[in-house]
């Protein structure tokens, strides 16, 4: 099987520095693009620090460091990505903005079979696949985060994706990154996130209606099931402008009252109070 040699990511988020730094990490070149200067120089901060915390904690090289971050390349120019063989969309969880970049890249990438994925966490593959016109090369590569710790890749081919982009995408993941697969139709949450979104919700209702505090239910959790954090410091880490979204796409999709975003969450990101990346959620990060 080829082996992709270089690799584009449309957003430098924690999610696409986190893609970004993975694939640096394995030997890949790897051009990141994001829409302004400021973006841009925040993503290349967020590779440095996290390849800066994998040599203080011994899993990198000071070597192995300098060598991934040469590999990537930064840009605000879609066009840039003629040359890419396979191309990870990361860009905020809105199904306007992720159709408008698939639409791009079908223009741009000039390579016919190049891979075209997106790391959506909810919506529905398909819907990217019609923006091109090249749905079979189109697929859900969806990583998890911190992505350069967490070993899962959720894989989800649409109704229109061949034969050839699913093993392709496969190798990527799982002999190329090193990462571990499970397969999902393409529904909105696909396998994780149908499962871990109502139980964020479902936590977040709690603390809503005064049934326990943030730092019992989190330490409930913590300690009674031994999860590496509680559902609101998850929630804090994933951000809640990105769980509300989830949520929504998954009520979209299948009507169930559980998903509905609690009205605490919806006020919280109206506040601005999107969780660890702007410092506040429902913990507080200064
Ligand atoms: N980037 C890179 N490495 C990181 C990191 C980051 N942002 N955060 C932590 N790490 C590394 C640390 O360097 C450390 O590595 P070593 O063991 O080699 O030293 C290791 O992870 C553990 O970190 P810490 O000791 O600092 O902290 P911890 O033990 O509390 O772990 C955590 C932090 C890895 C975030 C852990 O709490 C965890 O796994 N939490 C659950 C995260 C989770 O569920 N993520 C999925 C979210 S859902 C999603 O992403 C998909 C979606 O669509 C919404």
């Amino acid at each position: 099987m080829e082996t992709p040699q270089r690799i584009g990511v449309v957003g430098a988020g924690q999610m696409g520095s986190g893609i970004a730094e993975v694939c640096a990490r394995a030997g890949l070149d790897v051009l990141v693009a994001e829409s302004g200067t400021d973006a841009l120089t925040a993503g290349r901060r967020r590779i440095e620090q996290s390849l800066a915390r994998a040599v203080r904690s011994g899993k990198l090289s000071e070597t192995d460091h300098e060598r991934a971050l040469a590999r990537i390349r930064l840009t605000t120019d879609l066009d840039d990505f003629a040359d890419r063989d396979l191309v990870v969309e990361a860009v905020a969880e809105t199904e306007r903005a992720k159709v408008d970049v698939f639409a791009a890249l079908d223009k741009v990438v000039a390579r016919e079979d190049a891979v075209l994925a997106s790391n959506t966490s909810s919506i529905p593959i398909v819907k990217l696949g019609r923006a091109t016109s090249r749905p079979e090369h189109v697929i859900g590569i969806h990583f998890f985060n911190p992505v350069p710790v967490l070993a899962l890749v959720e894989l989800v081919p649409s109704l229109l994706t061949g034969e050839q982009t699913r093993s392709r995408a496969e190798h990527f993941a799982t002999s190329v990154l090193g990462k571990q697969v499970v397969r999902s139709s393409d529904r909105a949450g696909f396998v994780v996130n149908a499962l871990l979104v109502p139980y964020l919700l479902s936590a977040i209702r709690m603390l809503e209606s005064g049934f326990a505090s943030a730092a019992d239910i989190d330490r409930g959790m913590v300690l009674g099931c031994a999860h590496p954090m509680g559902p609101l410091a998850l929630a804090d880490l994933i951000g809640l402008d990105t769980t509300q979204a989830i949520a929504e796409s998954m009520y979209a999709e299948f009507k169930e009252p559980l998903y509905s975003p609690p009205p605490l969450l919806l006020r919280m990101v109206e506040a601005g109070h999107l969780g660890k990346k702007t410092g506040r959620g429902f913990y507080d990060y200064g």
